[in-house]
């Protein structure tokens, strides 16, 4: 029998043999240095580490149900892994050395494999010497489409980056600096969105954009504002809301994610534009320049994407587990357990320890909590320190619980200020081993780091 070529050209994508059932892609991702263009022309390019050699890393999409197959290869002269930010997938696939697998040395590999079981915006990242691997550069965007996606005209992923930069646009160093370990972390001198100044994607008036902001960042927190678009959220941290939500100012910690759908409502030959704010200034950060042309008839409504698993929350009887955060610059700090060792804030500050959740710095062999397989848990975050901070929850989706009793979106990460007390509720239905940290990760690497024990 004679095998012949397929004619791609002629017969079109629908020639292609069906996938079998839920097999998704399979990748290869190597984390390893280059160059990339992060600041205007007129610099130098920087060096980076990016997966791949990329920043950001190559967007990896899947849809939901699929299985994603990763080869990882750490080509970086030190540890690593990835961690997959905000999927509830099985605990030896989190990528989170000491809890759920081995470092990765520098040539070696790691599997992941697991498969998506909520449709969303989600991220990866190394989870090893994270403020240093990240801030270089390394991270990505992991999207996983609805089963049944909303009709909008275009789906473009927004990654907001933050770096510390030299006059050379060299990556400045050290990433273990005192000042921002105790401080706000390491907030950079130039902002990037998908490793450029100020991307550009044309439009049309009336066009339907489904736009997922991604913060990448190991420190800055994005607060974000936008003219000649409207629209709503649909969706924060990979998790649809039950309904779209109009917000003027799009806030982002370190971490978070937020798909909001917009109609173009400026007219052609306008510019649309999504803005950040910096001391009271507001910056262009992408520019949607309106295309000349008939506008797009409008089409209404903004739908609400379909929803993800939700756990049924049992508030009545949920054990509380309270967590006061203590410790950086500004505030004093009680003595506290490092290493299983009491010591004084001073002799902490000399380790670069700063900070500590209920009097414990860092990880010890006591988790913050465990819980049954199933069980309610509520926590009250306390902020005690002159800091905001972004807590994010391995594994789980958690929802605030208001002081009315009314209850937030589910979220994985979530932004506490300073003085400011948050209650979250998750149920504990993924067995195994979660970090539980701050995601501003000069916070995490100086004593903000904990694990949660399930089942
Ligand atoms: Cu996005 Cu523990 O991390
Ligand atoms: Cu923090």
């Amino acid at each position: 029998m004679q095998i012949r070529r397929r004619d791609f050209l002629a017969a079109g994508c629908a020639s292609l043999l069906p996938l079998p059932a839920m097999a998704g892609p399979s990748r290869r991702l190597v984390a390893r240095p280059a160059l990339a263009q992060l600041a205007p022309p007129e610099y130098p390019k920087t060096g980076v580490w990016g997966f791949d050699g990329l920043v950001p890393g190559r967007e990896l999409r899947l849809r939901q149900g699929e299985q994603l197959d990763v080869s990882f290869e750490n080509a970086l002269p030190q540890n690593s892994s990835i961690h997959w930010h905000g999927l509830r997938i099985e605990n030896a696939m989190d990528g989170v050395p000491g809890m759920t697998q081995d470092p990765v040395p520098p040539g070696g590999t790691f599997a992941y494999r697991f498969v998506a079981p909520d449709a969303g915006t989600f991220w990866y990242h190394p989870h090893v010497n994270s403020v240093e691997q990240v801030s270089r550069g390394l991270a990505g965007v992991l999207i996983v489409d609805e089963r049944e996606a909303p009709d909008v005209d275009q789906d473009i992923t927004l990654v907001f980056d933050d770096w510390r930069m030299n006059e050379d646009a060299s990556i400045a160093e050290p990433f273990d600096n005192r000042h921002d370990r105790s401080h706000a972390g390491r907030i950079g001198n130039h902002v990037t969105i998908n490793g450029t100044s100020i991307p550009e994607y044309e439009v049309r008036s009336g066009e339907r954009l489904r736009l997922r902001l991604v913060n990448t960042a190991t420190a800055r927190v994005f607060e974000l504002l936008y003219r000649g678009l409207e629209g709503a959220v649909v969706a924060y941290d990979g998790m649809p809301l039950a309904e779209p939500v109009r917000e003027e100012r799009l806030v982002l910690a370190p971490g978070q994610r937020m798909d909001v759908i917009f109609d173009v409502t400026a007219e052609a030959g306008d510019a649309a534009v999504i803005g950040f704010v910096e001391r009271g200034d507001a910056y262009v950060a992408v520019d949607f320049p309106v295309a000349d042309g008939a506008a797009v008839a409008a089409r209404g409504e903004i739908p609400a994407l379909p929803r993800n698993r939700e756990a049924p929350l049992k508030l009545d009887g949920a054990r509380p587990v309270p967590l006061a955060m203590a410790g950086g610059a500004m505030r004093g700090m009680d003595p506290a357990v490092w290493n299983g060792e009491r010591m004084e804030l001073r002799e902490l500050a000399a380790q670069g320890q700063f900070w500590a959740f209920n009097g414990v710095v860092g990880l010890s062999d006591e988790p913050f909590l465990t819980a049954s397989l199933g069980e309610t848990v509520r926590i009250p975050i306390t902020n005690d320190t002159a800091f905001p901070h972004a807590m994010h929850l391995h594994g789980h989706h958690f929802r605030d619980v208001r002081p009315d009793g009314s209850l937030g979106p589910w979220r994985d990460t979530i932004l506490v200020a300073p003085d400011e007390t948050r209650e979250i509720a998750f149920v504990a239905d993924n067995p195994g081993e979660w970090a539980f940290h701050c995601h501003m990760l000069s916070h995490s690497s100086a004593g903000m780091m904990s694990r949660i024990k399930v089942g």
